[in-house]
């Protein structure tokens, strides 16, 4: 499988949006990790539609929406509408995961659900056939810059053993806390994409700091 790094633009310069998201266009890296935060299912706000738009117009990349915003069925029309290849949402901001799954499929986006640190594999394993990414996160969703929670490798070893079973084509994508000294582990423990934001930008050379996480 090939390795995937998705560098996440809340530990980018905001001043300076056009320059960094140019940097990880010409990296190494394929996807482009969006966090939008409502200041309700997480205690931050991030950024909405016009950064996404500023984003897309600086790169044909993949976008790879990741919402922790309650309610994100309301929104999932305008996240794919800005750009999104990815739609991903929270297992616990929905009563009706189906139903937003399907709704983010019929709008052409790829299905994503994802789980807190806290959150067992049980909540999100009935959807597995309908996902095409997982995204294990291995920090509280909330903000950037944490520490890596280490009980999070034995939950993307416990998903790639489920996923094995029951949804071979699903990828499994994990994020916070990540930088090349842990991603070597990920990786051999069934990880597909990794995200990364202050070890991406907070590094003096970005794009060797990203071949080093891929090729940890
Ligand atoms: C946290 C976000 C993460 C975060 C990752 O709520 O979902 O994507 O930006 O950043 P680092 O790599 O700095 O933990
Ligand atoms: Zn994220």
């Amino acid at each position: 499988m090939k390795k995937i790094l998705s560098p996440s633009m809340l530990s980018a310069d905001f001043g300076n949006l056009e320059r960094d998201t140019r940097m990880v266009d010409r990296s190494a890296a394929a996807w482009v990790h969006i966090d939008v935060m409502d200041g309700v299912f997480v205690p931050n706000i991030s950024f909405g539609f016009p950064v996404m738009k500023a984003i897309r117009k600086a790169t044909s990349k993949f976008l790879d929406v990741h919402l922790m915003i309650v309610d994100p069925q309301k929104y999932v029309g305008r996240f794919v509408e800005a750009g999104a290849g990815l739609v991903t949402v929270h297992v616990e901001a929905l009563e009706d995961v189906a139903g937003c799954l399907d709704l983010i499929r019929g709008s052409g986006a790829m299905t994503g659900l994802s789980l807190r640190p806290g959150t067992p594999l049980s909540a999100i394993e009935p959807y597995l056939p309908e996902l095409d990414v997982v995204l294990v996160m291995s920090v509280e969703p909330g903000f950037g810059g944490q520490s890596f929670i280490p009980e999070s490798l034995d939950k993307v070893r416990e998903l790639r053993e489920l996923i094995g079973r029951v949804s071979p084509g699903t990828l499994i994508e994990v994020d916070g806390g990540i930088s090349a000294a842990n991603a070597g582990e990920l990786w051999a423990a069934g990880a597909d994409v990794l995200v990364a934001g202050a070890a991406v930008f907070g590094a003096s050379d970005p794009e060797t700091e990203i071949e080093k996480i891929l090729n940890a």
